[in-house]
């Protein structure tokens, strides 16, 4: 931490890792905002879902500096630290898409488990005033449709169904391990999904969006009727600046907005704002272990925070379209390469489902 004398301001400097990808880099855009004199440096290892062109709104900016890197380098890593001497480190990065970790667990678990005690073994031999880990609600498990009762609180015991799920439940018990083991200042939160600009289309509302704007059939899982808690990304973005300044360390905080909605009513509204016809849609094969309804209850952070969302889902939905259309040049990148292939081998094998 330094001091500008000038106006005896504190200056904090803050590792982003994972910033290129979708929360990490509306994250970074979010906090050079906020804090114009707080330093920003993004590591990402700009793997698929990593996009340097996203960022290019800061790249040149004298208080942002972006280093690639992989999380699980130790030795690039503690090199970084020891050049940079962060304040802070909020980890965002990991593999994140369930699908692609039913097809191959490993490199979830070396990212999500392994980088993440990596960066936390560089923070405690360099000193760091906070670690943020940030988690998913899909650490809990699902809860069933018919108990619309039943919500996620942080003591909710971690009950898994994914290889995604599994490492970064894992990767919240070392982060728990630390704090205790080796007073580690650290924090955990747990989203529920997010929603917003620059999200991959692999993710169901980006995908839905690009495919239904090429007039292409939208692969709805199952019946649909799996209920996911949708937050505006921006909302989880000030939701962890928060915890940074306020949130005690040792402690988990859970985000969401209590927006419940079933898959099969997403696609159908975005349907509606195209103006495509619902057939389009077609019911395919269930991912396997498919959890069915995730629901937040964000009290905690209310209570002990003041956080609370502020885009409402029928306005976050609209500025969200209205980004893939203004934006078409990053996603038809992304589409025209890799992806291709990913999609046949994502998608090739699975059933048309008979909708009745
Ligand atoms: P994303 O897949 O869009 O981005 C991940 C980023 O991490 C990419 O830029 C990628 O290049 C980088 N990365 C991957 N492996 C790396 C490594 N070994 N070293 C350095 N960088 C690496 O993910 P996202 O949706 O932005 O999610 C960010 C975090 O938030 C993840 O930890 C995820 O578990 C969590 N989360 C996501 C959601 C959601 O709805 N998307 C909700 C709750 C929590
Ligand atoms: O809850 C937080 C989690 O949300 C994050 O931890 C994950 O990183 C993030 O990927 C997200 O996980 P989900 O599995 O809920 O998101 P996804 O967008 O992959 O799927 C949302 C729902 O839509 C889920 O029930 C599966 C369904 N789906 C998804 C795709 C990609 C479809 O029906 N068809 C699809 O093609």
């Amino acid at each position: 931490m330094k001091y500008d004398f000038s106006q005896w301001r504190l200056i904090m400097k803050v590792i982003v890792t994972g910033g290129a990808g979708f929360i990490g880099s509306n994250f970074i855009f979010y906090m050079m905002k906020k804090h114009p004199d707080y330093e920003i440096i993004c590591l990402d290892k700009l793997t698929y879902a990593g996009n340097l062109s996203t960022l290019k709104s800061v790249l040149d900016k004298p208080n942002f500096k972006f280093v690639k890197l992989d999380i699980c380098d130790r030795d690039g890593v503690y090199k970084l630290f020891e050049e940079e001497k962060p304040d802070v480190v909020v980890n965002f990065a990991a593999e994140s898409h369930v699908d692609r970790s039913i097809e191959n667990p490993t490199i979830f678990l070396e990212t999500n488990i392994i980088g993440t005690s990596v960066l936390m073994d560089a923070c405690r031999k360099y000193g760091i005033k906070r670690f943020h880990q940030v988690s998913t609600d899909e650490v809990y498990g699902d809860l069933p449709l018919d108990r619309p009762d039943l919500f996620f609180h942080e003591d909710t015991p971690l009950h898994t169904s994914s290889p995604y799920s599994s490492s970064k439940a894992s990767a919240d018990l070392l982060v728990g391990a630390y704090g205790r083991t080796y007073n580690l200042p650290v924090t955990i939160s747990r989203c529920s999904n997010n929603y917003g600009p620059y999200q991959f289309p692999e993710k169901l509302i980006p995908l839905m969006i690009q495919r239904a704007l090429n007039n292409e059939k939208l692969p709805v899982y199952g019946d649909g009727e799996n209920v996911r808690d949708w937050l505006y990304v921006e909302d989880h973005c000030k939701a962890i600046d928060l915890i940074l300044e306020k949130g005690k360390a040792g402690e988990i905080y859970n985000i969401g907005g209590h927006n419940e909605m079933h898959n099969i009513d997403i696609v159908k509204l975005i349907c509606d704002y195209l103006d495509k016809p619902y057939s389009l849609i077609e019911h395919v094969t269930d991912r396997k272990g498919h959890d069915r309804r995730y629901a937040i209850d964000p009290d905690k952070i209310h209570k002990e925070l003041g956080w609370l969302p502020e885009t409402m889902f029928k306005d976050g939905i609209k500025k969200t379209i209205q980004w893939y259309l203004d934006n078409k040049e990053w996603w038809e990148n992304i589409i025209s390469g890799d992806y291709q292939n990913y999609y046949k081998e994502m998608y090739g094998d699975r059933k048309v489902l008979d909708k009745d």
